[in-house]
């Protein structure tokens, strides 16, 4: 039940288009107070633009950092409404979020785009999170890993050397805001598929988040997963006691005295136990012993005996009894803790009918999802295999036109160059349909 990974663990709050002045100072404060006590996870909000500098001032001298929910992917210049890297600088962000949901739905961005995005942050220094995820429609028609995969593509053709300096955050569409979040088994399924992208080309320690309706309640569940690396929270992320909660269920499931093998073994010894008792108690029976006598009572009455009355059994099967107590106390507790996913996610496995890529074999996307890839820069997994035609569901209504001529990145050249040109003019599902 531990994480088998070593990689650092991150919980990022995503406040969307919410907050005030006055309500961010107590959220902020709330934050700042607590944080100090968390340990072995980085902690960092993503408010809306106006709020950076009071978030950066709020934050200044903790261990929490923050980042923006966008970035332009122009490093200046007619671009109404944007924000630039330099801008984002300007107010020291660590991190930005990029392709989230909501604006590849709302606002029409491609994969494309958003690997422009990401490429623009780390030419400013800041870590792009790249948020990927299927919609309800995709995964019920078993599109999710192909959906996943597509809007990866883009991203990953960067190559290694950009990958590794970034998060990728997978957030179900369906999870988002609704109250369902992935069974622990769903995303990890899901974060597997994305560690295995990232192992081929050579970035297996990037950091990989879950995101859709985490709060501290199944927090630690998730994060039990191998490949569950933190959380990219937004409702919870509104409250400092819920927030900090998360990280804190994050810390604990990071604790090495929580291996993988306790639960089975408490259980071993829970049945041991019991079986225990009932021996002890057969033993002494036909000796006038009662229930209660067995325990080193005189009756039913003194359950666990009273003083001086016990002899070697009765002793042997209190401190069985006691083994029993325990551990069916611990297994109830780790219950509990694993059990806080909600039980009406969608059912049914992604790998039905999908073969997965074998990430020991690497080959480069389709030349038309990358074109002018960096050079020796793309080693991505075969994409899954096609779903049937009749299955494909329909490109988004809502992207717009313009986001099919979305101009080049005119920031400083980096060491490759946008690799995306072409793919920004597909959306995601329509990629899936080829
Ligand atoms: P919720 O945690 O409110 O579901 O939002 C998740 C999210 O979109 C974070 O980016």
């Amino acid at each position: 039940m531990t994480t088998a990974n070593t990689r650092q663990r991150l919980v990022i709050g995503n406040w969307k288009m919410n907050g005030s002045l006055a309500a961010n100072e107590v959220l902020l404060k709330g934050i700042r107070d607590g944080s100090a006590a968390i340990e072995n996870c980085t902690v960092a909000v993503c408010p809306s633009f106006p709020y950076l500098a009071q978030v950066s001032q709020a934050l200044s001298g903790s261990s929490v950092s923050w980042g923006s929910q966008d970035i332009s992917p122009e490093a200046s210049g007619a671009f109404t409404g944007e924000v630039s890297g330099s801008m984002l600088n300007d107010f020291n962000c660590a991190w930005a979020l990029v392709g989230h949901s909501e604006r590849r739905a709302l606002h029409g961005e491609t994969s494309g785009q958003v690997a422009k995005k990401a490429q623009a942050a780390l030419l400013h220094e800041i870590t792009p999170v790249v948020c990927v995820g299927e919609t309800l429609q995709d995964r019920e028609q078993g599109n999710t890993l192909a959906v996943i995969q597509s809007q990866l593509a883009p991203v990953l053709a960067l190559g290694a050397q950009m990958v590794n300096k970034m998060v990728i955050a997978y957030e179900p569409v369906w999870a988002i805001g609704t109250g369902l979040t992935a069974t622990p088994e769903q995303a990890q399924e899901v974060h597997a598929y994305i560690r295995a992208q990232l192992t081929a080309m050579g970035a297996e320690n990037v950091q990989v988040l879950y995101g859709g309706s985490v709060k501290a309640a199944n927090a630690a569940s998730l994060f039990a997963m191998p490949d569950i690396d933190g959380a990219l929270v937004g409702g919870a992320a509104l409250v400092a006691e819920e927030f900090l909660n998360i990280a804190t269920a994050l810390y604990f499931w990071s604790f090495t005295f929580m291996p993988s093998y306790l639960y089975p073994l408490l259980t071993v010894v829970q049945v041991i136990a019991a079986f225990g008792v009932i021996v002890l108690v057969l033993l002494q029976q036909g000796k006038g012993a009662d229930m209660g006598s067995s325990f080193g009572g005189g009756s039913a009455g003194s359950l666990f005996g009273a003083t001086g009355a016990a002899n070697f059994f009765s002793r042997a099967t209190k401190w069985v009894a006691v083994v029993f107590f325990i551990t069916t106390a611990g297994l109830a507790y780790l219950g509990n803790m694993a059990s806080g996913s909600s039980q009406q996610a969608p059912s049914g496995g992604l790998m039905e009918g999908y073969q997965a890529p074998n990430p020991a074999l690497p080959v480069a996307p389709p030349a038309s999802a990358v074109p002018g890839a960096p050079e020796g820069g793309v080693s991505v997994p075969a994409a899954p295999v096609a779903p049937a035609a009749s299955s494909v569901p329909a490109a988004p209504a809502t992207a717009p036109a313009a986001a099919e001529t979305a101009p080049e990145v005119v920031a400083p050249a980096p060491e490759a160059a946008p690799a995306t040109e072409n793919a920004a003019e597909a959306t995601d599902s329509e990629k899936v349909a080829e």
